[in-house]
């Protein structure tokens, strides 16, 4: 069984979407494996987005994680990478149909809202960055 990571950003979390974006996952099928209320600090948002490090906008990408906190969750179950990709919508909400958590709840790139692991690979390492060895169970209803 795959497992994903997805965190509801600063704006998501003030706007009061973690219920509806919660529930968007459990309707679909995922199972939460784990969930945390964080605020981040600028290294750990440095980490997470590592890979974006040269562009024009990383400065303001790490200004705005860290602004407010966020809501961080492993979503476990089949294809999970890309079915929580194909349930959260592009990138650019202007672009994201609606039906997906973006085309519905976001308007513009810079406040998109929720982030999703974009490969196995990320989500692996997202995974621990943000719930370290703190073991993530694979059975959560067994809790
Ligand atoms: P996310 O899916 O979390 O992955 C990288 C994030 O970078 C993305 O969502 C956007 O929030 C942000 N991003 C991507 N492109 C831009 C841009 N042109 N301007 C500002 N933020 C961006």
């Amino acid at each position: 069984m795959e497992q994903t990571f997805v965190m509801v950003k600063p704006d998501g979390v003030r706007r009061g979407l973690i219920g509806p974006i919660i529930a968007r996952f459990e309707q679909k099928g995922f199972t939460l494996a784990a969930i945390e209320l964080l605020r981040i600090d600028r290294l750990l948002a440095e980490q997470h987005y590592s890979d974006l490090r040269t562009k024009p906008f990383f400065g303001e990408l790490v200004d705005y994680l860290t602004s407010g906190p966020v809501c961080a969750m492993v979503w476990q179950g089949e294809h999970a990478v890309e079915n929580a990709r194909a349930l959260i919508g592009k990138t650019n909400p202007v672009e994201a149909s609606t039906g997906t958590i973006r085309g519905d709840f976001a308007m513009d790139i810079a406040g998109n809202i929720v982030h999703g692991s974009d490969s196995a690979a990320s989500a692996a390492r997202e995974i621990g960055l943000f719930f370290g060895k703190q073991p993530v169970s694979s059975h959560p209803l067994d809790l």
